[in-house]
């Protein structure tokens, strides 16, 4: 019998990362070996991304490209999972009918009996709208029933750092963003499975785990977490999770700034192995636009929880992320961004172009920004914010930091600080015994705009 390989393409944030593990993880243990390369993969899946126009076109344009590869191999099979996979369905092949098979955000884990089914009657399986509102909830492989293959098979992937879902979905509809519809409404999973998954990686070397949620503030709100533990807030579980044995770094992401409490934010001086950063999407430095985006609190509340954040841990390290050019954005609301970019001085951010989404409230809205407009405004915004990542990595030259190490090379190393600054080593003749997983100390020697260098001092 010819041999299953597969190759997964992932688009879009961590939360793909780790369902792009998770698949793997499952086709795996369903008799199919990882391919090095999407030409000689027998099944190929794209987990793709749509939060802006420009992602989406991405995966459309690799489809269309992909004919040709089943053209020369009609036996290969093509899969699109993800957020496109969810919000275009059946259009996906309409457009691109050389597509096998799509999978919702939702369906991830049946991947292998949904692609057995597609490969036996020839027809594309589209399961992304055959349910309304996905209610879903992952299962961990337990430790008893962990093989070697539970840790997914992504050899060459850093894997001392590691995600783990531990809610899903968005009830909070921001007016520009298709995740609610992508995600469906907020799940979150069950508290002793996220703590048996994480205790799996801990085991098995992993030593930074970062919890993923579209908002983990809301954590344990919107259903049974557990019948024990009710109410459960997410600063409980960092607390849970932080007893975790061996475990060293603990980080999170996303959040929205509504819902970031003192609890929290009391967490950063209560949890020694909770990382001093927080990235903390602003979208816009406006009122009104904060307003128009249904993002539920002002530019003074934002302020007031990142002097709350500072007040208990002066180093922490902040990053946001920026819309420019929503719909009827004039010069004085960006200029308002501008300002609040001041005020902060964020550690670094992601600023983006807004993009119109299907099915959103933002579609509809008049005065749209015009694209050169949105252009200055982004190249205003990032060269300011760069100017300001520098100001701040220069803050961290003589100081002693430690890394974890995430690349070796002859005369290179590179690794991460608990700030999520990246931190490259030149090693020149120096002699070491130093491996990914490892944690060093580093005397930083030189701050780049988005990193910085060090000289080795000693290791754990
Ligand atoms: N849950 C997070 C955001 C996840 S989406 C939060 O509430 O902050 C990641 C980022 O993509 C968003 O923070 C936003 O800055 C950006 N984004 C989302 N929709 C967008 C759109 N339609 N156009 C441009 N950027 C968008
Ligand atoms: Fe999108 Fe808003 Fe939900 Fe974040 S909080 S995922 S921006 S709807
Ligand atoms: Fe993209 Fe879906 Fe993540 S739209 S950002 S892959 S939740």
């Amino acid at each position: 019998m010819q041999e299953k390989t597969f190759f997964i393409k992932t688009f879009g944030c961590q939360m793909n990362i780790r369902d792009t593990e998770i698949m793997a993880q499952t086709l795996c243990e369903s008799g199919y070996i990882e391919s090095g390369s999407i030409e000689d993969a027998s099944l190929v899946v794209l987990n793709t991304c749509s939060i802006r126009a420009k992602a989406e076109q991405k995966v459309f344009s690799l489809l269309g490209s992909l004919r040709k590869n089943k053209k020369n191999n009609p036996d290969m099979q093509i899969c699109v999972a993800g957020c496109v996979a969810q919000q275009e369905g059946k259009n996906i092949i309409k457009r691109m009918p050389h597509v096998d098979l799509i999978i919702g955000t939702q369906h991830i884990y049946n991947l292998p009996q949904l692609l057995s089914r597609s490969s036996m009657s020839r027809t594309a399986i589209n399961l992304a709208d055959d349910y309304e509102i996905p209610r879903y909830v992952p299962t961990v492989l337990k430790p008893s029933s962990r093989r070697d293959s539970d840790t997914p098979p992504l050899s060459a992937d850093f894997q001392y750092s590691r995600f783990v879902t531990i809610m899903q979905g968005c009830n909070n509809f921001c007016t520009y963003c298709v995740v609610p519809h992508t995600r469906g409404r907020e799940v979150s999973r069950k508290v002793v499975d996220i703590l048996d998954e994480i205790k799996v990686l801990v085991t098995s070397g992993v030593s930074e785990i970062t919890l993923l949620g579209q908002n983990v503030n809301s954590y344990g709100r919107s259903n049974g977490v557990t019948e024990e533990h009710s109410p459960y807030s997410f600063a409980r579980l960092l607390h849970d999770v932080a007893q975790i044995d061996g475990l060293k770094r603990l980080r999170f992401t996303t959040s929205n700034p509504k819902d970031l409490s003192d609890e929290l934010i009391d967490c950063f001086s209560q949890i020694d192995i909770l990382c001093p950063q927080f990235h903390l999407p602003v979208q816009s430095g406006s009122n009104a636009i904060l307003k128009r985006m249904n993002r539920k609190y002002t530019v003074e509340d934002y302020l007031e929880k990142v002097n709350g954040l500072r007040k208990v841990c002066p180093h922490i390290a902040l990053t946001t992320d920026i819309i420019v050019g929503f719909p009827g954005e004039t010069d004085e609301d960006f200029q308002d961004t501008m300002s609040l970019l001041e005020t902060v001085k964020y550690n670094g951010s992601f600023s983006f172009k807004y993009s119109d989404r299907p099915g959103t409230k933002a579609q509809q809205l008049d005065c749209k920004v015009p694209e050169n407009v949105k252009s200055t405004r982004l190249q205003l915004f990032q060269k300011r914010q760069d100017e300001i990542s520098l100001e701040k990595n220069r803050s961290y030259v003589g100081k002693t930091v430690k890394i974890l190490i995430e690349k070796v090379a002859d005369d290179t190393m590179a690794g991460r600080t608990v700030t999520n600054h990246i931190v490259h080593i030149d090693l020149k003749d120096q002699k070491h015994i130093i491996n990914p997983g490892d944690y060093v100390d580093v005397a930083i020697t030189f701050a780049g705009q988005h990193s910085l260098k060090g000289a080795l001092l000693k290791s754990e």
